[in-house]
């Protein structure tokens, strides 16, 4: 028996990266899993992803864990494809105990997207992505835990969305991510007195397949000197995190956000 043994966590964007590491670490604490995510096979979009792969999909790595496991096609900026895919979840593992909201990620360059010059196309999809689509799966989700009187709502801001970048670069994602960690206190304080806990990860630099690939091409000697930690965080960093936030370890935490990003953000820039 796991801590999670007998309840579902549903987990956006989890067909590849961080959200395929919260799969894979909430089913081995024996949680059911439900999948959404725009693409089921996005491993394939990249070599360094595909490899991770032990099976056909990541539903198929979570069934060889020994629990159930599930997936939907949806965009979660369309709030009609997000109601479709939670009710074939739904229909397929029961109600949702767990939600993590990890669907997202940014376009573009680093360095483009600066704040005063924004790429206005960009900007509506990046936010659209991340912030609207974070709110169409609570808006689908939370109805039955509030019914239930319990639940853990984890929403994924990033630290851009926490301290500005030097230049005021990559804007758009940014304000999506911080977006993203005003509305995880506004929905702590709508949903505690239904017991439902909702907190924020904010992962920083962290080695996926995907991003490694990114930060060795940019160099990765100076991300490595903006942490504390002196090294890249990986998706297991994050996933231990998840699963606090997912388990009665953290009953009496909402309206939190937790870090996981090696001490980027606590420090000024300033070399001295
Ligand atoms: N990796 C990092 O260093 C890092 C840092 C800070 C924050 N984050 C955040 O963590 C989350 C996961 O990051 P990742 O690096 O694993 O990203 P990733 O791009 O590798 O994976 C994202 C997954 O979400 C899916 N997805 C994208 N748009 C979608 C949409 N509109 N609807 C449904 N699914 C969609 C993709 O198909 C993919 O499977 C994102 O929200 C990202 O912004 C990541």
């Amino acid at each position: 028996m796991g801590k999670l043994s007998g309840k579902t966590a549903l987990i956006t964007g989890a067909a590849r990266g961080l959200g395929r590491a919260y799969a894979l670490h909430l089913a081995s604490l024996g949680a059911n899993i439900g999948v959404i995510d725009i693409n089921l096979k996005s491993f394939e979009d990249f070599e360094t992803e595909k490899v991770l792969l032990t099976a056909d999909t990541v539903m198929d790595e979570v069934r060889a864990l020994g629990v159930k496991s599930a997936g939907a096609t949806a965009d979660v900026s369309d709030p009609e494809q997000v109601n479709a895919a939670v009710k074939k979840i739904n229909e397929a593992l029961g109600d949702i105990d767990i939600l993590v909201c990890n669907a997202g990620g940014g376009s573009g360059k680093m360095t483009d997207n600066v704040a005063s010059e924004l790429d206005l196309e960009q900007y509506h999809l990046i936010v659209e992505r991340n912030l609207s689509g974070t709110i169409h799966t609570v808006m689908a989700v939370a109805p039955a835990m509030k019914a239930k009187k319990k639940g853990k709502i984890i929403t994924v801001s990033s630290h851009v969305g926490q301290a500005a970048t030097s230049t005021g670069s990559y804007a758009h994602y940014a304000i999506a991510k911080a977006g993203i960690l005003h509305y995880t206190k506004l929905l702590a304080q709508d949903l505690g007195a239904y017991d439902i806990n909702v907190n924020c990860i904010s992962p920083g630099f962290i080695a996926t397949g995907r991003m490694a690939q990114g930060f060795k091409a940019m160099g990765e000697e100076k991300f490595l000197a903006a942490l504390a930690l002196k090294r890249f965080g990986t998706p297991e960093d994050c996933a231990k995190v998840v699963e606090f936030l997912a388990t009665d370890l953290s009953d009496y935490v909402t309206g939190s956000c937790i870090e996981v990003a090696g001490g980027s953000t606590c420090r000024l820039t300033l070399s001295l």
